[in-house]
């Protein structure tokens, strides 16, 4: 069935001259035609699990003895803060080696968010212990990282350093510098998000590890205390990150982290706070994407949900029906809002509307989840080849990311592996490309990083939705109309 719907639109492609495809591309509404649903049930099954197995490739530190992936072993094992602190663990931020903090953050908030919410999707694939735990690596790693109350590492190695190094993790030889926020160095949006991080994986350890999930809810509220104490941008702090990972403004990580501790420990002073941080800090703007650094989107959503109150309401409906009506998009009917990960932030806004549309009185849900689909059916093949590598027709085989562009062990692994064309030696399953770009072109090659880059982070928002469509799938299978 999968295949026999690649075969049509691949037949129709071929069939086409690239002009005429252009041609007709002007027409906005012409891409429903492009974007054939792919239905079957096993599809956002199998996604859904291999975007779990990418992160488990990502894992730094000492592996468990579980760990499904054969070309991957300890790593980073020397991971040390200033006075010696145990920082080893966590997740390498993409296909480089750099422990980002930040990302690694807002990917866990949105992961643990896609399972609170949509436990049912997990429940069904047998994959709620596998979020855990995947959750659990990176809040262990958080909790090393907060070494004492208002003081928080939030990066280990340098970009600059790490990218004269390409090679397997396992063999990593540069130097690992550390960087941490302080109170004289404060960043309240890195802090918050960790607070949010760990808050909202709170939630999934309550019944199962109430021990953990108050451990977690503890770090949690010194961490926020911290981020509203002590103001500031954490790349002010951690100047090396600014080039790669700027922030924007911490008003929104500071209701985000607040929301998240109201929903967590059920304590009205949080909501007041997150509430107070929405008004000063002008989160009821509309805004355009919802990113690893613009949260606000996601605020709007969760104090809609938490609340139900008809200024949070409208600000996520203003927001969904802008994206979904009025946004940018891909001849193919691609949403377009960046060229750096196109399809994260295609994903991010389908996760965010599936949110919505889950609440009462949040615009029109069908509406939402329609489109929601269709920007995953994009990315699962439906404009004519899969993104997601390791699955479905024609997917991406170069992937920039070091570890997967390695042959076995123990042949050696360096820079003529980043020059090599060929398709990567071990498959980097489940991992979400870049993507295309406005012309909905893709060059799978490794060094085009603008179109085939991975991180933690492009993966989320994507991980979520297909947990949120998964779980609408077995509602209209329950209660077929
Ligand atoms: C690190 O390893 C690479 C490749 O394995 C090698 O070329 C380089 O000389 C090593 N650097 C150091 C500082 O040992
Ligand atoms: C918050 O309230 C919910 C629902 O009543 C409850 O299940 C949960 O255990 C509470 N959480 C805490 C930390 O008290
Ligand atoms: C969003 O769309 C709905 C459904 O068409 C419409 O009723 C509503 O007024 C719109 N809301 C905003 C804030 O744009």
């Amino acid at each position: 069935m999968k295949a026999s719907a690649f075969v049509t639109c691949v037949t129709f492609l071929v069939a086409t001259t690239p002009a005429a495809i252009d041609k007709r591309a002007i027409v906005t509404s012409s891409y429903h035609r492009y974007v054939r649903p792919i239905e079957e049930d096993s599809d956002y099954a199998r996604v859904l699990e291999l975007s779990l197995l990418f992160y488990e490739a990502q894992r730094s530190g000492k592996l468990a003895p579980d760990n499904r992936i054969a070309w991957r072993g300890d790593s980073g094992l020397d991971d040390r803060g200033d006075d010696g602190e145990d920082l080893t663990g966590g997740y390498y931020d993409a296909g480089d080696f750099v422990k980002f903090g930040f990302t690694m953050a807002s990917t866990t908030t949105l992961l643990a968010w896609g399972a609170v919410s949509w436990p049912e999707a997990y429940a069904r694939l047998g994959q709620l212990d596998v979020i855990r735990e995947a959750l659990k690596w990176a809040t262990d790693y958080f909790i090393k990282c907060h070494v004492s109350e208002n003081v928080l590492y939030g990066q280990v190695g340098d970009f600059t350093v790490d990218h004269a190094f390409w090679g397997r993790p396992e063999e990593l030889n540069t130097s690992r510098p550390v960087f941490k926020i302080d109170p004289e160095h404060p960043g309240s949006d890195l802090a918050g998000e960790t607070s949010a991080a760990l808050a909202s994986t709170s939630l999934l350890f309550r019944t199962v590890d109430p021990d953990y999930a108050d451990k977690l809810l503890r770090h949690a509220r010194e961490l926020y205390n911290f981020a509203k104490v002590h103001r500031g941008l954490y790349h002010e702090a951690i100047r090396g990150a600014a080039q790669y990972y700027e922030s924007t403004d911490y008003g929104d990580e500071l209701a985000w982290a607040a929301a998240w501790l109201f929903k967590a420990s059920n304590e009205t002073k949080y909501l007041d706070e997150a509430e107070h941080h929405y008004q000063h800090f002008h989160l009821r703007e509309r805004p355009n994407e919802f990113f690893y650094n613009k949260k606000v989107a996601g605020v709007q959503v969760l104090l809609a949900q938490l609340t139900g109150q008809q200024e949070y309401r409208n600000a996520a409906k203003a927001f969904c029906n802008f994206s979904v009506r009025q946004q940018k998009r891909t001849p193919k009917g691609l949403l377009y809002i960046d060229k750096f990960g196109t399809l994260c932030h295609a994903a991010n806004v389908a996760f965010i509307c599936l949110q919505a549309a889950d609440y009462p009185d949040i615009g029109d849900p069908q509406e939402y989840r329609e489109f929601a689909k269709q920007q995953i059916h994009y990315i699962l093949g439906g404009a004519g080849r899969s993104y997601v590598v390791g699955w479905g027709h024609n997917p991406p085989t170069q992937p920039h990311h070091a570890a997967s562009s390695c042959p076995d062990k123990p042949t050696a692994c360096g820079w003529s592996e980043f020059d090599r064309n060929a398709p990567n030696p071990q498959v980097l399953y489940g991992a979400l490309v870049s993507g295309p770009d406005e012309a909905d072109r893709f060059h799978d090659r490794r060094e085009d990083y603008v179109y085939t880059e991975v991180t933690l982070d492009y993966n989320a928002g994507f991980t979520g939705a297909l947990a949120g469509l998964l779980q609408l799938q077995a509602k209209a299978q329950a209660h077929p109309r």
